[in-house]
């Protein structure tokens, strides 16, 4: 039996944040429960905020083991939306009073692609100004691993908010799901880069890798403490039929009903932990629960992602199997997540950008 005191006495601790993470006793898991929604309201309160998900395009140069987009992936159809039917989907965001968007796609850092997305961020600033947003749709960037002179750029174009997860902040279990080209040297320095320009910086890791432990997940989130991140994307490892590394099937340390624990419970020690920063509940966490994304919530989560890619492109941005919400139109989303979100006592907070109180805290200590 854990004594739940220890959490609240020193769960920055890798030991006992491993404990935490590996609580199984359906009593305490329901006390962790209480405790992390009980350091949300204290810190960030019960609102929860939207951000409309626009995969605008799916080309990627690179070639992670777990991702069904990756580059060497030959059955994906790849496309790239057109400036318009990106800036329509961003107003109609700004319409239904979605304070925020996320701008995702595959990673690309030619010339082209940084230049097009700066004048999609430009155009949707400006164009999505009104009386409930005065300053325009919040924008979050979700486009990987780029210079610091690129990331300067989308800053000056508008973005101030980008996600780029770390995956794990296991050296070697990175190197196992990722091609030699990508190193963890140059993730950490990507997130740098990001706070320097003045970002409000999201990362993230999944969980249920094949070889990591809970020692490894209690280190991610020391990781996200120790780089002082903003917001925060986890997701279960889920299997995608046309990657390498499906294959390692028997070395999974988190199988089937677990997964869904773990996860919940990575959300509430990170919401233990991280206090004040934006939790997502992501779309992952429904693909193994048909109600993971509220449960996401009662764990501490206080950011949802509502669909807004084109139902006719959604089947070529297909991370994992069986990822949900494939032919929901972008309005079926909205209602459907406003009932989950209601279905756990929570509520919506429209037309805000929702910003990270741990940033704004940031910048108002160094005043
Ligand atoms: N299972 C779960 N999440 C995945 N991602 C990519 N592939 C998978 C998968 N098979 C996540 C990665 C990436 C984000 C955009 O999607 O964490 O950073």
């Amino acid at each position: 039996m854990v004594n739940i005191m220890n959490y609240e006495i020193k769960y920055d601790t890798r030991d006992n944040i491993a404990s935490l993470l590996s609580e199984n006793n359906p009593k305490q898991v329901e006390l962790i429960r209480k405790m992390a929604h009980d350091v949300l309201l204290e810190n960030c309160g019960s609102g929860v905020y939207y951000r409309g998900l626009i995969e605008f395009s799916n080309r990627c140069v690179s070639d992670c083991y777990y991702c069904g987009i990756r580059r060497s992936n030959a059955d994906v159809n790849r496309f790239d939306l057109t400036m318009d039917e990106i800036v329509d989907s961003a107003l109609w965001c700004a319409k239904n009073g979605y304070g925020s968007i996320v701008l995702q796609s595959g990673e690309n850092s030619s010339r082209d692609f940084i230049d097009f997305v700066c004048r999609a961020v430009e155009t949707i600033k400006k164009r999505s100004v009104s009386e409930e947003l005065p300053n325009g749709l919040g924008v979050t960037l979700c486009i990987g691993e780029q210079s610091e002179a690129d990331y300067a750029r989308l800053f000056a174009a508008g973005a101030h908010r980008y996600l780029l997860r770390i995956e794990t902040s296991n050296r070697e279990l990175f190197k196992t799901i990722h091609p030699e080209a990508q190193s963890f040297d140059n993730r950490v320095e990507c997130l740098r880069r990001l706070k320097r320009t003045g970002f409000q910086v999201g990362t993230g890791v999944m969980y249920g890798l094949p070889g990591q432990t809970y020692q490894m997940l209690a280190d991610d989130i020391l990781f996200f403490k120790g780089m002082d991140i903003d917001m925060l994307g986890m997701g279960p490892y889920i299997r995608h039929s046309s990657t390498p590394l499906k294959k390692n099937e028997n070395q999974f340390i988190i199988e089937g009903d677990d997964l869904l624990r773990v996860s919940l419970l990575m959300i509430a020690a990170c919401r233990l932990v991280l206090k004040d920063i934006n939790i997502a509940a992501t779309t992952a966490l429904q693909t193994i629960d048909p109600t993971g994304r509220e449960k996401g919530l009662s764990f501490g989560a206080n950011v949802v992602m509502p669909q807004l890619t084109p139902v006719d492109y959604r089947k070529s941005y297909l991370l994992y199997d069986n990822k949900p919400c494939q032919e929901d139109t972008k309005e079926e989303c909205k209602n459907c997540l406003s009932a989950r979100v209601g279905s756990v006592g929570r509520e919506v907070h429209y037309n805000e950008w929702g910003d990270s109180p741990h940033f704004k805290r940031k910048g108002e200590s160094k005043n």
